[in-house]
């Protein structure tokens, strides 16, 4: 890849840049808490997106996505916003660091990647992480904090890509570390690594390479019944409430609104759950905990879908030691907690029984966790 990239960039720019990478990302457990000021537990992987830059001297961004063969140009201020999206993933990242008083001036740059899309594996962060950590390197003598960049990915999500998101996917392509998985404490923002070893077990992902284009983003309207359950009972954030202050309110919310929040309440315990048995080698209740949050996913925030509940089922019968669907829901992904032995014959009967019910072979990738954001 950084070969294609320093070819595309002297080609088109007649000069060299610096090269950057930030990767995508897996998580264990934790899923739609991190809004909730709960905890995650996500790793960088190693699929990730690479630039070359090099600033022009002019007030003008000059960049070309070698994977969609497009260019865009535009410049620095508010009414300069490139009508595609993937250029306002930039844009929005150059102006997240202006608007903290950070200096961003004209530059050119080639970049591609190899984070497969609308997979669940966070893409986009991995866009966003690439260029924060690279405009801080180049024009900010990397004074702009680990957790600002990540908090700049973010807000380019809220402000110039309509995703009301949380902070897990950015921290995780900006903190990642090789061998590591990361647990983040989204209220104290307080994290910690976790050596991530696996003895006699493999984590795969399985994509359904499904991806269901939903209106009216249902992924904000989530987070809209969670706010609003924590409003009802006067918290901050679900991350302060326990499943009996819930049952004090089940009357005064609806329905959908209960479900969205027990969810979210009983997935915060699962992950501190996972992260004490990993640490025990007790791999056991770790997959216990992974079905748990498919089943609430699927039944009680449902963001799952036909295809992943299927996927879900053949991992069950295959008895793979847990799975469940990764990442924000409505496609992508499962992650699956496969025993060595067993591995295969998963793998293979996935393939079998997802193709003749859907028409198409699921993508298989086998995880490698990875460092974050960095200079090549
Ligand atoms: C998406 C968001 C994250 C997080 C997950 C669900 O990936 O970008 O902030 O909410 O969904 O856990």
């Amino acid at each position: 890849m950084k070969e294609t990239i320093k070819q595309c960039f002297s080609e088109r720019f007649g000069t060299a840049g610096t090269v950057y990478a930030s990767s995508g990302r897996i998580n264990l457990i934790g899923e739609h808490t991190d809004y909730n000021g709960g905890f995650v537990f996500p790793g960088a992987i190693d699929k990730a997106i690479m630039a070359e830059i090099k600033p022009n001297g002019t007030d003008k961004v000059r960049a070309y996505s070698v994977d969609i063969d497009e260019y865009a140009e535009f410049g620095l201020n508010e009414e300069d916003a490139p009508r595609q999206q993937w250029a306002r993933y930039i844009f929005g990242v150059c102006r997240e660091i202006i608007k903290r008083g950070g200096k961003v001036e004209g530059f050119d740059t080639v970049f591609a990647g190899n984070v497969p899309l609308g997979a669940g594996l966070s893409s986009s962060a991995a866009l966003e992480s690439c260029f924060a950590f690279a405009l801080n390197d180049l024009f900010n003598d990397n004074k702009i904090d680990k957790f600002e960049l990540a908090k700049i990915g973010q807000s380019t999500e809220h402000n110039y890509c309509g995703v009301n998101c949380g902070i897990m996917d950015q921290f995780a392509s900006v903190f990642g570390k090789k061998d590591n998985l990361i647990r983040l404490d989204c209220r104290s923002l307080e994290y910690e690594y976790f050596l991530f070893k696996l003895d006699g077990y493999r984590l795969v992902l399985v994509d359904s390479k499904v991806k269901h284009e939903l209106v009216d983003s249902p992924y904000n309207k989530r987070r809209a019944s969670c706010e609003h359950v924590a409003n009802v009972l006067g918290v901050e954030t679900l991350r302060d409430a326990e499943l009996a202050d819930l049952e004090k309110v089940k009357d005064s919310i609806s329905e959908e609104d209960y479900n969205r929040a027990k969810y979210v309440i009983e997935e915060k315990q699962r992950v501190l759950d996972v992260c004490d048995a990993l640490e025990k080698g007790d791999y056991e209740t770790v997959g216990d905990r992974m079905y748990k949050t498919h089943e609430g996913m699927s039944k009680l925030y449902e963001v799952s879908c036909i295809e992943l509940d299927y996927l879900n089922d053949i991992a069950k019968e295959c008895g793979v030691t847990g799975s469940r669907i990764m990442g924000g829901g409505f496609g992508g992904c499962t992650i699956n907690l496969v025993k060595d032995e067993l591995y295969d014959n998963f793998i293979a009967t996935a393939k079998k029984k997802f193709a003749e019910k859907y028409g198409h072979e699921p993508q298989i990738y086998d995880v490698v966790i990875s460092d974050g954001a960095r200079k090549i």
